[in-house]
């Protein structure tokens, strides 16, 4: 039997802080990350940049099969094009969330996200991976925070870059796609049964971390 790779699964919804806790985990732990939200919005921008309708459910999935996406020391790659800041927009997020509810595109993206279960271990971001993609994940996390504090965050984070950004629009599209990641079929946004789940409205990000470093030494104190 193969050896099982540590993995961490950190499931939550947007503004949640789940990217900047995975991030900082596994530069603590030197093992890999899987950023699952950027594969589907890959599939959200290859189908907008193919001019194929969101309704048109058999293309995309043809799409989201033949996805050509490289990951390269922090730049992301689409067709040989880097979109590393384009998949990042509210646009992108958006097209990410219709095609994510599509089971076939679900589908066609599993084995590419199991594949990044290398060790000495890997740190997964994204809406099912305590529940579908690593069930037997050692370390579940479901990270919540209110919409308001979350559009809040995302507010600063555009104000940052110098980006237009307007508060109200923002919670606006935040609660309207956190409905839809929660209320669909295929693997909705939920916490595992197994998850540890941090409310992160009124903690800061270090002691989320540290939460989940503690978690990960007592059940990975082996590999660690
Ligand atoms: O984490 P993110 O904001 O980059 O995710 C973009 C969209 O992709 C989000 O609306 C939900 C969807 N998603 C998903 O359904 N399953 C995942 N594992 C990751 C993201």
């Amino acid at each position: 039997m193969p050896e099982q790779v540590p993995v961490i699964a950190i499931d939550g919804p947007s503004g949640s802080g789940k990217g900047t806790v995975t991030q900082l985990l596994a530069e603590r732990l030197g093992w890999r990350v899987l950023d699952s939200g950027a594969l589907y919005r890959l599939v959200g921008m290859a189908v907008d940049g193919a001019g194929i309708g969101f309704d048109d459910t058999n293309k995309i999935i043809k799409i989201a099969n033949r996805l050509h996406a490289e990951f390269n020391d922090g730049r992301i790659l689409l067709d040989g094009r880097d979109v590393t800041d384009l998949i990042r927009t509210e646009a992108a997020g958006n097209n990410a969330s219709k095609v994510a509810a599509m089971p076939g595109v679900r589908a066609a993206l599993l084995d590419w996200q199991r594949g990044y279960a290398r060790p000495p271990g890997l740190v997964a971001d994204g809406r099912d991976m305590g529940t579908t993609v690593f069930p037997d994940a050692g370390v579940k996390v479901f990270l919540t925070a209110s919409a308001a504090e979350r559009a809040q965050r995302r507010y600063k984070q555009l104000k940052e870059k110098g980006l237009p950004a307007n508060l109200a629009a923002l919670r606006s599209e935040i609660e309207e796609r956190d409905a839809r990641d929660r209320t669909r079929a295929a693997s909705p946004l939920l916490a595992a049964p197994d998850a540890i789940e941090i409310d992160s409205t009124a903690l800061g990000i270090d002691e989320v971390v540290q939460r989940v470093l503690q978690q990960a030494h007592r059940v990975y104190a082996t590999s660690l």
